[in-house]
């Protein structure tokens, strides 16, 4: 972060007009956006420019851009609420930044200094802050991006980038809400792969998904489940890291999610979870390998409680179903308990200001 480029320094330009907020019952992720973004420029020579907060708008950038060409981009999800003592909080935003840095480096786009952003962040939040829904059910996304503007078609670091941050009001991240989902498991497409990007936040894996998930759809399903190796790993689902509540082969009572071996995306929200249910000291909590052959067995001998996704957009959401084969596994309906456990602890309806985490960023005055 260069020394032109402190959250200090951050100049404001407010919108003259202002947009008419949705309401919260008719919000669809991702289609409204604020009255203002965050913008920074970074070149090679200058290092990072002053930030600006402007009234929302589009991009001008050149053509030969190589976040264009070539996908050198990355971005971040994070989420702010209003607690219940009527102050905003963005939810653990710290891990985002140290993430975001990392997808960086693997970009070969310019370090930045994690803390100057998020401050940056929060003063853009502050300025839209009546864009954050007063709801139990929605909450403003924020969606951090850096792109490689490098204005030349050589296959190389850029010498040039644009750090954007815009931000939605959102609802839930699947149109049938929370009901549980549907999932279409076929190794054929690989989400990820070691030494890939997978554990990066990069819009090349997802965009990537687009088509299976359309094969996915035209069988009924609505998200992918990826497998991963000849034993067929399960990894993750749509965008969600995965977690399988169950009594494992040994019997015990455990919540399993697959370890971050390098295809797996490090989600927060995955960690969070991990976090509280290593903290409830209830059952045993393990980063482990799960195949469809593990998932099938358990189905077969009633052992799964339940199965769920999770994510910034789409938090926890339960799975209720998976094709698989030629056959649907299904999971009994009965179980979905945990879902709500999980949800009441993570979703704003929870008391934020006594939540466990200690990471939010201070409350917005
Ligand atoms: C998120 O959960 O924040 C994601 O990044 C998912 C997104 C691609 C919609």
């Amino acid at each position: 972060w260069h020394l032109h480029s402190q959250a200090a320094d951050v100049v404001i330009e407010r919108s003259p007009t202002f947009s008419a907020k949705p309401e919260v019952t008719t919000l669809v992720f991702g289609n409204v956006f604020t009255d203002h973004m965050l913008t920074v420029e970074w070149t090679g020579d200058e290092g990072w420019k002053k930030p600006h907060i402007r009234p929302f708008h589009n991009l001008s950038v050149h053509p030969a851009s190589s976040a264009l060409h070539y996908a050198v981009q990355l971005f971040e999800g994070m989420k702010a609420y209003w607690g219940q003592d009527g102050r905003v909080r963005l939810f653990r935003p710290m891990l985002n930044m140290k993430r975001m840095l990392k997808s960086a480096e693997r970009a070969c786009l310019p370090s930045f200094d994690g803390e100057e952003l998020l401050e940056c962040i929060r003063k853009l939040v502050e300025t839209d802050q009546d864009w954050v829904p007063r709801s139990d059910s929605a909450s403003l996304y924020i969606r951090p991006v850096l792109i490689g503007t490098e204005p030349s078609l050589g296959v190389k670091k850029p010498s040039r980038a644009l750090l954007y941050v815009i931000l939605s009001p959102v609802g839930s991240y699947f149109s049938t809400s929370t009901k549980p989902l549907s999932l279409w498991a076929d190794p054929k497409y690989i989400r990820a792969w070691k030494g890939g990007t997978g554990d990066c936040k990069m819009g090349g894996n997802y965009g990537n998904s687009i088509y299976a998930q359309y094969e996915a759809a035209a069988y009924g399903c609505q998200q992918v489940l990826w497998l991963y190796g000849e034993d067929h790993q399960i990894t993750e689902a749509g965008t969600m890291n995965l977690f399988l509540h169950w009594i494992n082969e040994d019997g015990e009572e455990e919540l399993a999610t697959p370890p971050l071996d390098g295809v797996i995306l490090p989600g927060i929200t995955r960690q969070s979870i991990i976090e509280l249910a290593q903290k409830w000291g209830e059952f045993k909590v393990s980063e482990r390998s799960i195949t469809m052959a593990h998932l099938e067995r358990a189905l077969k001998e009633n052992r799964v409680m339940e199965l769920f996704g999770s994510g910034t957009a789409c938090v926890v959401s339960p799975v209720g179903h998976i094709m698989y084969q030629g056959k649907v596994c299904t999971h009994p309906p009965t179980a979905h308990s945990t879902h709500f456990v999980f949800t009441a602890n993570i979703q704003p309806g929870c008391d934020l200001g006594s939540c466990v985490f200690a990471e939010f960023a201070p409350p917005l005055a």
